[in-house]
C-alpha cells in the first residue's frame, strides 16, 4: 500500500531566491526525496521550464513517478547523482542547466521507517543504504570489515573518538553473533563508551559514520562537483545543502577553489594572473532561521551554499 509520509523541505525560500528560478530554465535536483524542493520548483516553472531528478532511494522514485509521473515538464532517474553529467548529455541539457539542488544525506522518511535501518532510535535490519539494491548493506560490512577499518571509517566519518573501543566491542561481538538489527549495535556502541553527552545518544556518530560509508557519500559528493560547472549554464545557480561539517567542508573548498577565492597555488606566474574562475560564490553560508528550527530540528544543521556559473 502507498504510504504518505510527511517531509518539510529545509531552507526552501532560501533554496528558491539562491537559484533566482526562471519559468522557462532547465533545473536539476540531484536529491528528490519526498519532492518537497521539487514540487516548489515546478510551481515556478511555465510550460518550457524542465525539471530532472535523481535519487537513488527507489521509494523516493516511487513516489516522484506517483505525483509528478504525468507532468511532461518532469524526469525522473534511479541513480547516484554522480551521474549528473552523464545524464545531462543523454538528455541534451549539458551546459544549459539553469540551477542544481543538492539537498545531501537522508530524508525524513528514511530515518522514519525501522526496516530502512538507518535510525539507532528504532529498532530494525542494520541496512542504511538509500539503495537497497546496490552494495553491501551495514551488517554485511561490519561483518566482515578489519578491525583497523572500522576505526579508520568511525574516526574519519563520524569524528568518534571511542572508534577504538567500538571497533574492539564490534570484532568481539561479531566473533560469537552475527550483528544484525540497529539496537544490538546501539547497546553494544553504549556499553563500549565510557562517557555520555548530554541529550545525545552515544551511538550518534557512529551511525553517521557508517551510513556515510556505506553509502559512499563523501565520493558521490565529490565526483558531482567535479562535473557540476559543465553542466550549468552561463549564469546558472548551484544550491548544495550539507547537514555535517565533511560535506559542507567539501562544498565550501570546491566553491573557493573554482572562484579562485582562496587557496591558489602558491606558484602561480606573477605576470598576467590567475585565470578567471569559472563560480562565483553568492553570499556567505545560508542557516535555518530560529522558527524554522522551531518546527523542524533537521534544519539546525542545514548549511546551504550559493554559487553562480560564470559566462
Ligand atoms: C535530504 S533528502 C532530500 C529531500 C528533498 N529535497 C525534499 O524536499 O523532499 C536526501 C535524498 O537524497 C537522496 N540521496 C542522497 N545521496 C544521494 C546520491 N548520492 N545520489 C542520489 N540520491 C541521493 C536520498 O536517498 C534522499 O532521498
Amino acid at each position: 500500500m502507498t504510504q504518505t509520509y510527511q517531509h518539510r523541505p529545509v531552507l526552501l525560500k532560501e533554496v528558491l531566491d539562491g537559484l533566482a528560478v526562471q519559468a522557462d530554465g532547465i533545473y536539476l535536483d540531484g536529491t528528490f526525496g519526498r519532492g518537497g524542493h521539487a514540487a516548489a520548483i515546478l510551481e515556478l516553472l511555465g510550460p518550457q521550464g524542465r525539471l530532472y531528478a535523481i535519487d537513488k532511494d527507489p521509494e523516493a522514485v516511487r513516489v516522484a513517478q506517483d505525483r509528478f509521473g504525468r507532468d511532461a515538464r518532469f524526469h525522473i532517474q534511479r541513480g547516484t547523482f554522480a551521474m549528473l553529467g552523464e545524464l545531462a548529455r543523454e538528455h541534451g541539457i549539458a551546459g544549459r542547466i539553469s540551477g542544481v539542488l543538492l539537498d545531501l544525506g537522508v530524508s525524513s522518511p528514511q530515518l522514519d521507517d525501522a526496516r530502512r535501518g538507518f535510525s539507532f532510535l528504532k529498532d530494525g535490519p542494520l541496512d542504511m543504504r538509500m539503495d537497497p539494491d546496490y552494495g553491501v548493506s551495514a551488517a554485511q560490512w561490519l561483518a566482515v570489515a578489519a578491525e583497523g577499518e572500522i576505526v579508520r571509517v568511525l574516526q574519519v566519518y563520524g569524528e568518534e573518538r571511542f572508534a577504538r573501543r567500538i571497533a574492539r566491542a564490534i570484532v568481539q561481538t561479531r566473533a560469537e553473533q552475527p550483528i544484525l538489527t540497529t539496537h544490538q549495535l546501539v547497546e553494544l556502541i553504549a556499553a563500549a563508551v565510557p562517557t555520555r553527552e548530554r541529550n545525545k545518544s552515544p551511538a550518534t556518530r557512529s551511525f553517521q559514520a557508517l551510513r556515510i560509508h556505506i553509502n559512499q557519500e563523501l565520493q558521490d559528493l565529490e565526483s558531482a562537483l567535479e562535473q557540476v560547472v559543465e553542466v550549468l549554464a552561463p549564469g546558472g545557480r548551484l544550491a548544495v545543502i550539507s547537514f555535517h561539517s565533511l560535506e559542507d567542508r567539501m562544498v565550501k573548498r570546491f566553491m573557493r577553489r573554482e572562484s579562485h577565492g582562496e587557496e591558489m597555488p602558491l606558484d602561480l606566474p606573477v605576470t598576467g594572473g590567475p585565470a578567471p574562475g569559472r563560480l562565483r560564490v553568492l553570499g556567505k553560508a545560508v542557516q535555518a532561521g530560529a522558527d524554522e528550527c522551531a518546527e523542524n530540528p533537521r534544519a539546525r544543521s542545514a548549511m546551504l551554499r550559493l554559487a553562480e556559473r560564470l559566462a
